[in-house]
């Protein structure tokens, strides 16, 4: 076998692919600065152009949002007039008076004419406001797209933990003696709760995709129709809803106070993962208690944002809470600079509906695992809620401490005081 010299060889496919490739970069790297350059003079000349106009929107302005492309409107921003007086809408409208007065128009479009309404509140005062088209696209858009993936993926992640682990079972030998778990009120508070939420959720769902999935099934006066209903059911049960979150609080609060023992649960996974695994636990295990706090707080959240779109342009709250986020800092740690606490009345509406959408689609992918857990997930379970009583292996597998408080206190009858090995 004899070596060729390096300087006869032919070039291999291998180099021919990096050359073309190398090739490709230089060509792409000059066309995006070619295009950079393009770009910076094509501001420049809007620039120009736009001084040229006194400060209204150039040709190029208008192309540029209409690629969806930012455009600077401080100039027109700032040229909106004294709003008391040639910009006040009241002076202006007169028969012989400025009606096409840029100015008023300025003031108009951004927020800054003196508009009195005798009706209507806050939101009537408000007659251009284009942050309306960043709703709309968020909500047909990412909104619908990554909210229903999230569901979708919660779905499958069950099915194959189903297919994998199967329904996790009682291991020990089944007692025949029952144990209290949950008194009636603690369950009417439960299924008041859980029963408005599967209502919310589906008649939100229908709301958010009723468009796109139900007219072409119900044709639009139907669906029309389906809507309206589903809007007022929407809005009434809500009230069921906020009621039992309130009772469950209260009632559980306590007893999701964080402990030593949850790490130790959490670390060994709940032992929802292996067989013969039983991590200790109180009354709620840290599994349990995560799915507290998330009903509880985004509850909450979700009920606000609620409540301030049953009483539209009442109850703003946004531009209140970007303050406060801004004041400690927090959207600056994520690099997102301060936001902005200039809101319009139809703004904090947008971003209430959008708030509350993302957070009860958080909240169902959580209870759609929790619904899978509380019945056909784990043997045993769905009698804490049904009955109020369970079967004592399944407590002593489950949450053995919280067996060890009520044997001291009060022995459920034919109850031996054996606990589980861990
Ligand atoms: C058909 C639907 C549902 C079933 C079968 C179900 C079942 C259960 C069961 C069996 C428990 C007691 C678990 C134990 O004894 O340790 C429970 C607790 C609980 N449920 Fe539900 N539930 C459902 C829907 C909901 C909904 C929609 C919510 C909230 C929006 C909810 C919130 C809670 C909370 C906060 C607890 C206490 C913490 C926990 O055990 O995770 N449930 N549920």
């Amino acid at each position: 076998m004899s070596a060729e010299p390096i300087s006869n060889s032919k070039p291999s496919g291998v180099g021919i692919v990096i050359a073309i490739l190398l090739v490709l970069a230089v060509v792409m790297n000059f066309m995006t600065l070619r295009a950079a350059v393009g770009q910076s003079e094509a501001t420049s000349e809007a620039n120009a152009a736009r001084e040229a106009t006194g400060g209204a929107p150039t040709l190029e302005d208008i192309l540029a949002r209409q690629r969806g492309e930012g455009v600077d409107d401080a100039a027109r921003r700032a040229a909106v007039g004294d709003p008391d007086s040639a910009a006040s809408i009241a002076s202006q409208l007169g028969t012989l008076g400025g009606a096409s007065d840029p100015e008023l128009w300025r003031a108009i479009r951004f927020g800054e004419a003196r508009i009195t309404s005798t009706s209507g509140g806050a939101g009537a005062t408000t007659l251009v406001q284009d942050g309306g088209m960043k709703w709309l696209t968020f909500r047909d858009g990412p909104l619908r797209t990554y909210g229903g993936n999230l569901l979708l993926i919660m779905l499958i992640a069950l099915t194959i933990f189903y297919l994998t682990r199967d329904k996790i079972r009682i291991e020990g030998k089944k007692t025949g003696v029952k144990i209290k778990r949950f008194g009636a009120v603690e369950r009417f508070g439960h299924w008041l709760l859980a029963s408005s939420f599967i209502i919310l959720g589906i008649s939100g769902l229908i709301s958010l995709f009723g468009r796109t999935a139900l007219i072409p099934l119900l044709g639009k006066e139907h669906y029309a129709a389906f809507a309206m209903d589903m809007k007022w059911v929407h809005n009434n049960v809500s009230w069921a809803f906020m009621i039992g979150l309130i009772l469950i609080t209260v009632m559980w609060i306590l007893h999701n106070i964080p402990n030593r023992h949850d790490l130790v649960w959490l670390m060994k996974g709940g032992g929802l993962f292996s067989k013969g695994s039983h991590p200790p636990a109180r009354k709620f295990n840290a599994g349990q208690k995560i799915i507290f706090w998330v009903v509880v707080l985004l509850g909450t959240s979700v009920s606000l944002t609620g409540l301030s779109l049953l009483f539209p342009f009442e109850l703003p709250m946004f531009a209140a809470t970007f303050e406060k986020l801004n004041a400690v800092g927090l959207p600056q740690v994520f690099g997102m600079g301060e936001l902005t606490t200039a809101l319009a009345p139809h703004e904090e509406m947008q971003l209430a509906q959008l708030w509350h959408s993302i957070v009860a689609f958080v909240m169902m992918a959580v209870i759609i695992a929790h619904i899978y857990l509380g019945s056909i997930g784990m043997e045993g379970a769905f009698d804490a809620m049904g009955s109020g009583e369970v079967e004592l292996q399944w407590a002593r597998e489950h949450h053995g401490l919280w067996v060890d408080e009520v044997m001291e206190k009060s022995p459920p009858q034919g109850a031996s005081p054996t606990t589980p090995a861990e």
